[in-house]
């Protein structure tokens, strides 16, 4: 018999839950809301009916025997779709409207991290403009300032002068360029140190720890230029050491696992840990209560696991009775973006090698913005189009692989870093 999953998302970190899921080693029947071209190349059904909102596909999941929906993004997560998809009695991979306020409200989160002591910038929620002048005058810059709500990752301002903090105030209340996401802002301590994606599966109480990954946020090579949504990444990440990683499962991990639990809205699902490792140890940055992007593509592949029945343990307890193996080498993925990227995207350049590069060996190309166009062939579709993973032995060489996969595929105006890796390639050699 088969299993019958739906997913909910369309980037390259949903066509990396499917592909993680098709591992299973279970027949399983695949549809995904609203899915990618990537996505049904892999014999994924995309969900065409006529949805205006999460109870019309509770609906048509039952309708459709669905037994697991894993969501990937936050915003239908903070919106509640896992609670509605429970009372259509169908288990969710994700966390309750309650338990995404870690990542919904940066003020929840930093009220959790302060009632139960987790480490992190110490700092001060705001209202009002005048409050948050007030409160600037006193700290100065350098300084983060951070509207409370969903941003779509553009929430959280580094403000290294006094120029950056007016900037910053203009932005937020001048121009009201953040909505109703800006109604609390948070003022912290600004923190140094290298940053880490750590993954955390769980059920609440029970939970496993993935091997840790490292973003590139920045567009250019040595992190130069704007913020992306990411541009690539690698797993794992030789900073996080096995030592720094006790101090971290101790110190934040199971405390805050323990404190959602304590204040009756335990976390199930992908719990994720932005660290900066600080000098004086690991401190939390934010919470987000879903993958990564681009880090599932790297981390998922590192683990050999049955993911149907992982996922499924987060909704009905029992993750810690999965048995699973971590792979001995490493993965890197290299993302490939449109012209533009991140500040416009360009769509419909025509992309070749594709298939010639998923074909090498240890190689995954995940689909993040693509589609076909009229006559049938894959176009480009937005920002971020393509996420390809490699795994290697050596961190070394799985980066050269990724870049190896890379040199088969191209598309106008294509842009990616080459540095990919490099921070944990100077850690490992
Ligand atoms: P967030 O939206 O909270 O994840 O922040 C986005 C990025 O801003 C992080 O990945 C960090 O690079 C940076 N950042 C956020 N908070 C701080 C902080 N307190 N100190 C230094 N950098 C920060
Ligand atoms: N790659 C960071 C994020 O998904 O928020």
């Amino acid at each position: 018999m088969s299993n019958t999953v739906l997913i909910v998302g369309n980037g390259g970190r949903e066509h990396a839950l499917l592909k993680a899921v098709l591992r299973s080693g279970r027949d399983i029947t695949a549809y995904a809301y609203p899915g990618s071209c990537g996505m049904e190349r892999d014999g994924c059904v995309s969900v065409k009916s006529d949805i205006k909102n999460w109870n019309d596909l509770a609906s048509w999941a039952t309708s459709h025997n669905v037994e697991l929906a894993i969501i990937g993004p936050e915003l239908p997560l903070t919106e509640g779709i896992v609670d509605i998809f429970a009372d259509a009695g169908i288990p969710s991979f994700g966390p309750s409207k309650l338990a995404a306020q870690l990542e919904g409200s940066k003020h929840f989160s930093k009220e959790i991290m302060k009632k139960y002591g987790i480490p992190t910038a110490s700092y001060e929620t705001v209202t009002d403009r005048a409050s948050a002048e007030a409160y600037l005058a006193k700290v100065g810059a350098p300084i983060v300032i951070k509207v409370s709500g969903l941003a779509g990752g553009k929430g959280a301002i580094v403000c290294e002068t006094q120029a950056d903090i007016d900037a910053a105030i203009e932005e937020i209340y001048g121009k009201g360029s953040f909505g109703e996401a800006a109604n609390q802002v948070v003022i912290e301590e600004m923190m140094y140190g290298e940053e880490a994606s750590v993954f955390v599966v769980s059920d609440g109480e029970g939970y496993k720890i993935l091997p840790v990954a490292q973003d590139h946020k920045r567009i250019f090579d040595n992190d130069k230029g704007p913020n992306t949504g990411g541009m690539g990444a690698y797993a794992p990440a030789p900073v996080v050491t096995t030592e720094i990683l006790t101090t971290i499962e101790r110190e934040i991990v199971k405390p805050t696992l323990s404190a959602m639990v304590t204040e009756g809205i335990p976390f199930k699902g992908l719990l994720f840990v932005g660290i900066m490792l600080t000098e004086k140890g690991p401190r939390v940055v934010e919470y987000n209560c879903r993958f990564g992007d681009p880090e599932t593509e790297s981390v998922l592949p590192m683990v050999e696991c049955d993911w149907f029945e992982l996922f499924r343990c987060t909704a009905i307890g029992g993750v810690e009775n999965v048995s699973w193996n971590v792979r001995t080498g490493f993965t890197s993925t290299v993302i490939l973006a449109s012209a533009g990227y991140p500040a416009t995207s360009s769509k419909g350049q025509v992309i070749t090698g594709v298939d010639e590069a998923n074909a090498l060996e240890n190689v995954d190309v995940y689909h993040a913005g693509t589609v076909l166009n009229a006559s049938g062939e894959l176009v480009t579709n937005g920002g971020r189009v393509l996420a390809v993973t490699a795994y290697g032995n050596t961190l070394s060489d799985s980066i050269n692989r990724a870049y190896l996969a890379v040199s088969h595929i191209s598309f106008e105006g294509m842009q990616y870093r080459k540095d990919i890796g490099k921070k944990g390639l100077a850690r490992v050699n």
